[in-house]
């Protein structure tokens, strides 16, 4: 059995897109997001975050249930329209007012607040301005973005998390083109990508000779992945996978290097690469003092040889209807193939917990760096039953079952400082509308007052908080 250490952090994550609402309220300035997200046809039933969970309002009662279910820390992020409406300039007082108000009440309830400064919520002004995140003036405009965080809030916040996912939001704004700026365009993929390491690499330092006590890193979406079968071609096709994808994104924030094979594999194709030699010096010195690895964890992948006629790169399953999800993959390298061993959710993502063990061992072995969980958790359909409660046996089974596994990961070895659910109250998933849920509250979006209702996860939750990890 695993002990997990007293400050461990038992938390839940959220995203101020995904919940605040008050998209226009005391001085916020729009987002890439606000205006993506009315276009006809960019979002799953053509929902929005204009109210969300109402968040920003609520954001009362919201603590108030987090101190219910005892949790020792809460991640969000701040939205930097709030801070600065146009992305950079004049600060709006009433978006720094906003988040004190929200640190203090929940250091007033014993609630360790993490802050993520950037999930993917773009001031609209800098993208019409300059094409946000292609250009390299993004690098000054965040870092001076972040460091009015620091001042305003880094004497309460003792962990950062710089940037969410960037190889998220510049993969499906670039190369599939369903986030904003929605481009197909490989060469600004490993630009904009490139910014937002040479970005996360500036505010470490910054933060760093700001002199704060606190802790700082940024949060990748890892997927760790097994070859489909042991032929020379698969395994292959696993390192090309890794290379590319993983290693890429990690070795760039965490080491301040590319990995060399991938540089080789887009120089073949003819792809500009977008860095500067000195851009590798900043990225090493941030690499050094850097303080954990945030990672966000739903699955795995199973990686095969893709023949150079072979699938390009698909869309997904936004629906949630049950095998919709098409293989895909780089011609000529790797596709990803439905793994026969385990179970999928309804938006077909592999349930694999062991596969997070295996991958924070990975991680272990090549950074050794402490690791921070930011995000794991299941989105489902949820009802609510003629009893008004919300039975969601398969979230605590889920849920249990990856909590075993960071146990199991840190009889291995590996330094774990916290695990933060995705996500706390029901939320907004971007691409797949209100109906994806993944909270320990239920909201309900289909009636004005949103009411919130805990589920029976949280009541679990709460137990697992209040045992330190015995009673799974
Ligand atoms: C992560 C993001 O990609 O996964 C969250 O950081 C997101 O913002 C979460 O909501 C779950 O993804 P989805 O697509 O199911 O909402």
């Amino acid at each position: 059995m695993t002990q997990f250490d007293r400050n461990f952090l038992w938390g839940s994550a959220s995203a101020a897109y995904q919940i605040e609402g008050a998209v226009a309220a005391d001085g916020k300035g729009e987002s890439v997001w606000d205006v993506w997200a009315h276009l006809e046809g960019k979002t799953h039933e053509g929902t929005n975050g204009d109210i969300a969970t109402d968040h920003y309002n609520r954001y009362e009662e919201d603590v108030a249930l987090m101190k219910k279910a005892g949790l020792k820390a809460y991640r969000f992020s701040i939205s930097w329209t709030r801070i600065l409406p146009n992305g950079t300039g004049i600060v709006n007082s009433e978006g720094i007012n906003f988040y004190n108000r929200l640190i203090n009440l929940l250091i007033e309830n014993d609630i360790q607040p993490l802050v993520t400064l950037y999930h993917w919520d773009l001031p609209q002004t800098l993208q019409t301005k300059y094409l946000g995140w292609e250009s390299e003036q993004i690098v000054h405009d965040f870092t001076a973005y972040a460091k009015i965080c620091f001042k305003a809030f880094g004497d309460r916040v003792k962990y950062w998390i710089v940037m969410n996912e960037p190889n998220i939001f510049t993969h499906l704004g670039y190369i599939m083109g369903v986030h904003p700026p929605g481009k197909h365009d490989e060469a600004l993929f490993l630009k904009t990508y490139h910014h937002t390491a040479l970005a996360h690499a500036h505010t470490v330092l910054a933060y760093k000779e700001m002199g704060l006590e606190g802790q700082i890193g940024s949060s990748i979406a890892f997927t760790p992945a097994y070859s489909s079968t042991s032929s020379e071609a698969d395994q292959g096709a696993l390192k090309s996978y890794y290379d590319i994808g993983p290693w890429w994104y990690l070795d760039s924030y965490y080491k301040g290097s590319y990995p060399e094979s991938a540089i080789e594999y887009y120089t073949s194709q003819n792809i500009e690469m977008p860095f500067k030699k000195a851009d590798f010096e900043i990225m090493k010195a941030a690499a050094e003092v850097v303080d954990f690895i945030g990672i966000n964890y739903y699955q795995t992948a199973m990686v095969a040889y893709n023949p150079i006629d072979g699938v390009g790169i698909s869309s997904f399953n936004t629906t949630g209807k049950k095998g919709t999800q098409k293989e895909s993959g780089i011609p000529g390298l790797y596709k990803t193939v439905k793994n026969p061993n385990i179970e999928y959710t309804d938006w077909d993502w592999a349930i694999d917990p062991d596969g997070l063990r295996y991958g924070l061992v990975e991680l272990k072995a090549r950074y050794d760096l402490p690791i921070l969980i930011s995000e794991n958790g299941l989105g489902a359909f949820d009802t609510v039953s003629s009893d008004g409660a919300i039975n969601d046996d398969y979230r605590i089974d889920f849920l249990r079952a990856h909590i075993e596994a960071c146990g199991n990961a840190i009889n291995e070895g590996v330094d774990l400082l916290g695990y933060m659910t995705w996500s706390f109250t029901d939320l907004l998933s971007w691409l797949n509308g209100f109906k994806k849920r993944y909270g320990f509250v239920y909201v309900d979006f289909e009636s004005t007052d949103l009411k919130r209702i805990p589920k029976k996860s949280f009541y679990w939750y709460r137990e697992v908080i209040k045992t330190n990890g015995e009673a799974l």
